[in-house]
């Protein structure tokens, strides 16, 4: 699996805010949002484009469309937090979710919902999961896109465990991996390290 950890200042200073332990909900839902549009932005450098005729106020010319929308996939309950900054880059993209809740025991991924297109060949998806922490969710959520013929997958996140990138990399299953840092491994309750805590939490507040 291709690796790229975007260190651009902008994203990297909007890590920090997500990071600190004093940011708010707000702050770092804002943090997030911004993270997440450059992310995008840096991940469909080579979306397939056509040409189109328009028209300016002075002549007649030729402009560009996104030729193949992508299929924007938040993974609940966290990835919503990256949805609409996405949409907003690529409102003729369509959106898909999957709900994943993660068992705080065993870390389990327990998938609660998947809202899809029957069919997926031909399609770029584009996955959006802040953290990428064991792996198990992003794979099972990538075993459902595969599933229904998905071949082109990009994987948005704001922070990845080393063990999570492996585990997806041994998969053989996303294609590309957008990510603003793969930071040191996962501790003993499967939290990355340093991270950000609980990305849910820090968004939505403790359940
Ligand atoms: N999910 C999170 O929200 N944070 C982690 O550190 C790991 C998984």
């Amino acid at each position: 699996m291709e690796t790229v950890v975007v260190t651009h200042p902008i994203v990297q200073a909007r890590l920090t805010v997500m990071r600190d332990e004093r940011s708010s909900n707000a702050e770092f839902r804002a943090a997030l949002r911004e993270l997440a549009t450059l992310l995008v932005y840096e991940a469909t450098r080579e979306l397939a484009v056509a040409d189109v005729p328009v028209t300016t106020p002075v002549a007649p010319t030729t402009g560009t469309a996104i030729a193949n929308p992508p299929l924007l996939v938040p993974v609940l309950r966290a990835g919503l937090g990256m949805a609409e900054a996405a949409f907003n880059l690529l409102p003729e993209s369509q959106m898909g979710f999957v709900g994943l809740a993660r068992d705080e025991q065993t870390h389990v991924p327990h998938p609660y919902m998947a809202s899809l297109p029957a069919s997926l060949a031909g399609r770029p998806v584009i996955v959006l999961d802040p953290m990428l922490a064991t792996g198990g969710s992003l794979k099972h959520c990538l075993e459902l896109l595969h599933e229904r013929g998905a071949t082109d997958v990009t994987v948005l996140c704001a922070l990845a465990a080393p063990e999570g990138v492996q585990l997806i990399a041994e998969s053989g299953l996303a294609g590309r991996l957008f990510v603003a840092s793969v930071d040191e491994r996962l501790n003993e309750n499967a939290y990355i390290v340093p991270g950000l805590g609980d990305a849910g939490d820090r968004q939505f507040g403790p359940r």
